[in-house]
């Protein structure tokens, strides 16, 4: 087994043309080079058409950024309009697929049957996917965060579970948090992604502490450093501040400085 490689993602959702994005890397290039990020995995999610010239500039800047994609289609290529393959992601060198953002589950009607075969789809295709779950405003104040939470994670568990932990990424959103300027606590952050973890491992045993489990959801510059304390929290998922390329840093070099400390870096 391998330690974990904490993962900072910036979900730019359908924000940035391709000519913005081609500005905020450039911008991205210049400030990650001020920080010491090695020791994190750090990724952006542009839309669709901005993947090619994204692609362009992370290799002409060599900048040391994964690639992905914010959705895909569990499909084979064929009569989807509007859908785009798995093989069409890796050939414009995306890395990282999201799979199942609770947008998609809400607006799209993207159920977890649909999510977890999207998920097999994308480590079919040799991808990696981050299949995000979270639970509603109302499910949390029903209690039902762990039912949810459990059910999301089974569907998916149930196509992807045999797959190599360590290409596996969870996302866990609240979706009361997502796009609301109020973060889940570091403690609510830490429980949801233990039981994450501890409900993987029904599935995957031992394999489950390779797992990355990130959070998601109104993260910033400020809150960043905190939300990632707990010992299950890989990284944060990161949407709004991720626009922004001095917003984005900072995120990665909180986050950085975090787990650069003694023992963080390669904790179990
Ligand atoms: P937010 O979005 O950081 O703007 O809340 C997170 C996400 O939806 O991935």
């Amino acid at each position: 087994m391998t330690a974990r490689r904490p993962v900072v993602a910036g979900n730019w959702k359908m924000h940035l043309d391709h000519v913005e994005a081609v500005h905020v890397l450039q911008e991205l290039a210049l400030r990650l080079r001020t920080v010491d990020h090695a020791a994190l995995e750090v990724c952006v999610l542009p839309p669709f058409t901005d993947l090619r010239s994204a692609s362009s500039v992370i290799e002409a800047e060599r900048l040391d950024l994964v690639l992905g994609a914010q959705h895909a289609s569990e499909h084979d290529p064929g009569p989807y309009t509007g859908e785009v393959g798995v093989g069409m992601l890796a050939r414009l060198g995306v890395d990282v697929v999201l799979v199942g953002h609770s947008e998609r589950r809400r607006l799209y009607a993207m159920d977890d049957a649909t999510v977890a075969r999207t998920a097999a789809a994308v480590l079919a295709a040799g991808l990696r996917p981050m299949v995000c779950v979270g639970e509603l405003a109302d499910e949390r104040a029903e209690g039902a965060t762990e039912a949810v939470l459990a059910r999301q994670l089974d569907a998916a568990m149930a196509q992807v579970g045999a797959a190599d932990p360590a290409r596996l990424l969870i996302a866990y959103e609240p979706v009361w948090a997502i796009g609301t300027d109020t973060a889940a606590t570091p403690e609510d952050a830490q429980a949801a992604c233990a039981f994450l973890r501890a409900r993987a491992a029904m599935t995957m045993g031992e394999g489950a502490m390779d797992l990355r489990i990130l959070y998601g959801g109104s993260a910033t510059e400020d809150n960043a450093a905190s939300l990632v304390q707990g010992d299950d929290v890989d990284g944060l998922l990161v949407g709004g501040a991720s626009l922004a390329a001095a917003s984005f840093t900072a995120i990665v070099g909180a986050v950085a400085d975090c787990y650069g400390r003694a023992g963080r870096s390669t904790r179990r």
